[in-house]
Parts: structure tokens; C-alpha cells; sequence
């Protein structure tokens, strides 16, 4: 069969290994796999992986080094001609013109919603994977990116802790992840942050300014807060002039972590996540199965609707919560 596979939205760590993965396993079973280019993009101007020796379906070759290798070679984007009913009806024909029986999209919730446009326009399986640094999805216990995400904030952080420390300063460190806070709450547990302002769980100025000022009565000298950018008071900045009106007794700085945590090498945890998934992925569509995202659920190994995947988003885990609570006080 003739696979197509293209990563939407925004890159994450791991997504070049799971396409790896996706090619060795398909060209393993005898089928074929097409690298699209830029998202959904890249089916409505029919751009396509070429590999160097001019070839249409990858090779095994043409995916060579590309387990520690960030961001996606096939690139991504987020496509607005998609999210309308013309242009899912256009992409639909397109997939036809060039025989392809299925497509593998590798995204986050957008990447999903267009997979579930695209179905009820197009009669070829769709099996979809979570490529998102956000850890947002339903469906899956974690998505590909998340992991190295959260490593790449954590060694930011280190450093800016050694600065703090030098200054007697707080530091209000803002990470991506959305609406959901997993990055934000991950990140603070592994750096030994004192603060998360995260949407799950936000806390009214007051009170952060009451434990700053316990944390400075007890002799510590700087601070690390973590900030989900979905933290609804607006992010880094404002959640520091808000404490700062609120009486806190640090002196402040705010950095944006920002696009920084998409990129980098993945992790080990993510490159095997990734590589499980994409072989994961190619065994449901030859099986048959269509309209579902491929995740790893306690550790097995799992198919979702779409429908269910974009329910929503995650919510944090209420015991990392209460573990964050205990381990920074
Ligand atoms: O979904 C991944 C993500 O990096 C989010 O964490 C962030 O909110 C968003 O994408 C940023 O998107 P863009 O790169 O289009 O600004």
C-alpha cells in the first residue's frame, strides 16, 4: 500500500525518528511510505520528500541518522486553506490523483481536527500520531517532544538558578505547553522551582507574595517560579508585575523560554516513544484501522477515535501536584 505521512503544527522533538520508524517498519512489510512536505500544506501543492537519488517513496536510507536529529525534515505548518471545507475537498482529490491508501499525520489537537475533516472527504485510512511538545492530548500518557521539552526548560533553569543565586534574585520563567500545564509542572518538579503558576491549579497573588515571604524568612536568597504560558493571567511578565504589586520581597527578572523548548536532539524517552508509535502506527493501517490516534496508555500500546483525542485537553495529574506542593516547600 501507499502510505503518506506529514507532520502539522507545531515541531516537536521526535518527530524525525518516528518518521524513521515509520519508513523501516512500512518498507519491512512490503508497502510504500511518501514523505509530504509542510503539513497538510504541502497535499494542496503537492510537495513531496524527494529523496537525494530523486526517488518518490523513501528509502531506508533516506531516513539514516535521523533518530537524535531535532525539529522534521519533512517541516511542518499550520494550514489555513485546510481548516475549510474547499480545501479539505481539494487535499481529498489530491491524495487520490497520487494513489495513496493511507495517511499517517503527526501533530497535536489541529493535526487531529484536520484528520477528522479529512475523513468524512476522503476514503483512505488515517491513523494519526501525538507530536506535540504540549502533552495535551487525550489518548495517549505522553506525547512525542514532551519529555525532551521538559529537559531542555529543566537545563535552563539550572542555569538561571545559578544566577539567582548570585544576585539574590527571583527569576519567573515562562514555558510553552498551551492551555495544559504538564511542561510547566514537570519542569518545576525536576528543577526544584518554588513556584508553578499553572492553569490547573492558580493561585491568587496574595497568596504566592504570603510564600515568598515565608521562603525569605526561612534564609533563602532566590527564587524560581515556573509559569505555564496558559497561566490565564497572561504569562511571565504579568504574573511578575501582578506579585510585585502584591507585595513581593524578591527582586524580579522574567524569561520566555518560549520555541526554545521545540527544539534539540530528543531524549532518549522520546526517541523510543517515537520509534514505537510510528511501528505502531504502519501495523494499524495495514491491519485496517482508520480514524484513530496510536498512543501509549500505562504502557501498552493503544488506538483512540480522534473524536476522543481532541475531547478537551489533559489535565495535569492531581499527585504530581500534591508532590510539587510537598517537595517545594
Ligand atoms: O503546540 C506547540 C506549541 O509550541 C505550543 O506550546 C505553543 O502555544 C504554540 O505551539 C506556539 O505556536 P507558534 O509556533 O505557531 O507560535
Amino acid at each position: 500500500m501507499r502510505i503518506g505521512v506529514l507532520c502539522s503544527g507545531g515541531d516537536a522533538p521526535g518527530m524525525n525518528p518516528c518518521l524513521r520508524s515509520i519508513v523501516r517498519t512500512a518498507i519491512a512489510c512490503g508497502d510504500e511510505v511518501i514523505g509530504i512536505k509542510h503539513g497538510y500544506q504541502g497535499i494542496l501543492d503537492e510537495e513531496f520528500f524527494i529523496s537525494s537519488s530523486g526517488e518518490l517513496a523513501m528509502g531506508v536510507r533516506s531516513v539514516s541518522g535521523l533518530s537524535k536529529q531535532g525539529g522534521t525534515i519533512l517541516h511542518s505548518s499550520r494550514c489555513k486553506h485546510f481548516q475549510t471545507e474547499d480545501g479539505v475537498k481539494e487535499a481529498a482529490a489530491i491524495l487520490r490523483k497520487y494513489k495513496f491508501d493511507a495517511l499517517i499525520p503527526i501533530g497535536g489537537n489541529g493535526t487531529l481536527a484536520g484528520a477528522i475533516d479529512l475523513g468524512k472527504h476522503w476514503e483512505g485510512q488515517i491513523v494519526g500520531l501525538p507530536g506535540t511538545i504540549d502533552n495535551d492530548l487525550l489518548g495517549t500518557d505522553l506525547t512525542i517532544g514532551f519529555a525532551t521539552a521538559v529537559d531542555t526548560a529543566v537545563e535552563a533553569v539550572d542555569k538561571l538558578r545559578d544566577t539567582a543565586g548570585s544576585h539574590d534574585l527571583m527569576f519567573f520563567v515562562e514555558v510553552m505547553g498551551r492551555h495544559c500545564g504538564d511542561i510547566a509542572l514537570f519542569t518545576a518538579i525536576a528543577s526544584g522551582a518554588e513556584i508553578a503558576c499553572i492553569p490547573e491549579a492558580e493561585e491568587p497573588p496574595e497568596v504566592i507574595v504570603k510564600k515568598l515571604k515565608e521562603i525569605k524568612d526561612l534564609g533563602k536568597t532566590s527564587v524560581i517560579a515556573i509559569v505555564a504560558e496558559g497561566d490565564e493571567r497572561g504569562g511571565a511578565l504579568a504574573v511578575q508585575k501582578l506579585l510585585k504589586e502584591a507585595g513581593n520581597p524578591f527582586d524580579s527578572r522574567a524569561v520566555v523560554l518560549g520555541h526554545v523548548l521545540r527544539g534539540g536532539s530528543p531524549v532518549a524517552a522520546d526517541r523510543v516513544l517515537a520509534s514505537e508509535l510510528g511501528n505502531f502506527a504502519v501495523g494499524a493501517v495495514i491491519r485496517g484501522e482508520t480514524g484513530k490516534m496510536a498512543g501509549r496508555v500505562k504502557g501498552e500500546l493503544t488506538l483512540t477515535p480522534f473524536e476522543e483525542c481532541v475531547l478537551g485537553h489533559r489535565k495535569v495529574n492531581p499527585k504530581k501536584l500534591r508532590l510539587l506542593n510537598i517537595v517545594a516547600s
